[in-house]
């Protein structure tokens, strides 16, 4: 790493929350992952998110919500993060470089957990941008296979490169040697890109609502008896993709009570 850059990063080592940067992978100018070693007495459900940051200039912990992108069995966490570029955190986020620390505070939380779902037969993961996060984790999670015979993975972004992690996730679930049997071919993957030419273009709740998907993928169209579906986006993607949902019958539900759908807001905010 750039030595300059991570000079910038202050120590957290004496934080009791610090924990040590394993590896980092830009996708794009707007777009890295990374992953940290994994607090031992860590346990969280996948598709859960936790508070992570960096030591503020005035001392202080700077915190941000972040969904756990790795599966719950994985020995290490990982991240898949925006680059706002005078974002508080992530304009220095996005120069941690390996051996460097964050800090995480180890409360995992959220609604994308499969336990908020009543039981079924196929489940979608909905996502745009970043929001892919808790699905990269849900698409690693052996129970995910075991409850649903049928797992669709839509994500939409504006351009190609920005569905590069999600493919590269995907491609990866066919030879990984604990879930890849499990995998086998229950998962469908339907990325979209909206700004740019490619092999499906368009939003997910166009997508949805003509039916297309269905017939791209050659499968059922969606009903509220078998269907179950988890939303992360932006504010205006989730309210949009809900319309959708309750269209098709289903109904929103949350940890205490488990219905057809729960959603997740990505991030706070109209986006960059
Ligand atoms: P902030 O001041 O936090 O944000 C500045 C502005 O940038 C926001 O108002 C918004 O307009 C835009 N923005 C922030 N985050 C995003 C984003 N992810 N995509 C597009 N625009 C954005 N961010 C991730 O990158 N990965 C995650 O896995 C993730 N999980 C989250 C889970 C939850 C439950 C919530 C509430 C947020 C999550 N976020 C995630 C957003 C994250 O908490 C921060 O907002 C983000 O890291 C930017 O921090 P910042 O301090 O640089 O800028
Ligand atoms: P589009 O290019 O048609 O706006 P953003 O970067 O604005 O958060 O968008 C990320 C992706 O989500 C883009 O492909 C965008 O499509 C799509 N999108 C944004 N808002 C909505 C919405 N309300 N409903 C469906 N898709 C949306």
């Amino acid at each position: 790493p750039d030595v300059t850059q991570t000079a910038t990063i202050p120590p957290v080592k004496h934080l009791p929350d610090a924990q040590t940067v394993t590896d980092v992978k830009h996708w794009t100018d707007r777009l890295f992952s990374f992953r940290v070693t994994r607090p031992q007495s860590l346990r969280f459900r996948s598709g859960e998110f936790v508070m992570i940051g960096l030591m503020g200039d005035n001392g202080k912990p700077l915190l941000r919500a972040y969904s756990i992108a790795s599966p719950a069995w994985d020995e290490e966490l990982e991240f898949y993060s925006i680059k706002v570029p005078d974002g508080p955190l992530t304009s220095k986020l996005q120069h941690i470089g390996v051996g460097d620390e964050i800090i995480l505070r180890p409360k995992p939380v959220g609604t994308l957990v499969i336990d908020a779902l009543l039981p079924g037969k196929r489940v979608w993961f909905l996502a745009t941008g970043t929001g892919i996060a808790p699905f990269a984790s849900l698409m690693r999670e052996p129970e995910t296979y075991e409850k649903f015979e049928e797992v669709v993975m839509m994500h939409t972004c504006r351009t190609v490169a920005e569905l590069e992690y999600g493919k590269e996730l995907v491609e990866s679930l066919k030879d990984d040697p604990l879930i890849g049997e499990l995998v086998g071919d229950k998962l469908k993957y339907y990325p979209t890109a909206t700004r740019e030419e490619f092999h499906h273009r368009g939003r997910i709740t166009d997508n949805l609502m003509s039916g297309k998907v269905f017939e791209d993928l050659g499968i059922a169209p969606m009903d509220a008896e078998h269907d179950r579906a988890m939303v992360c986006g932006s504010l205006a993607f989730n309210k949009d993709v809900m319309a959708v949902l309750e269209h098709y019958g289903l109904r929103e539900g949350a940890n205490s009570e488990p219905r057809e759908y729960v959603v997740e807001k990505a991030f706070v905010g109209d986006g960059i």
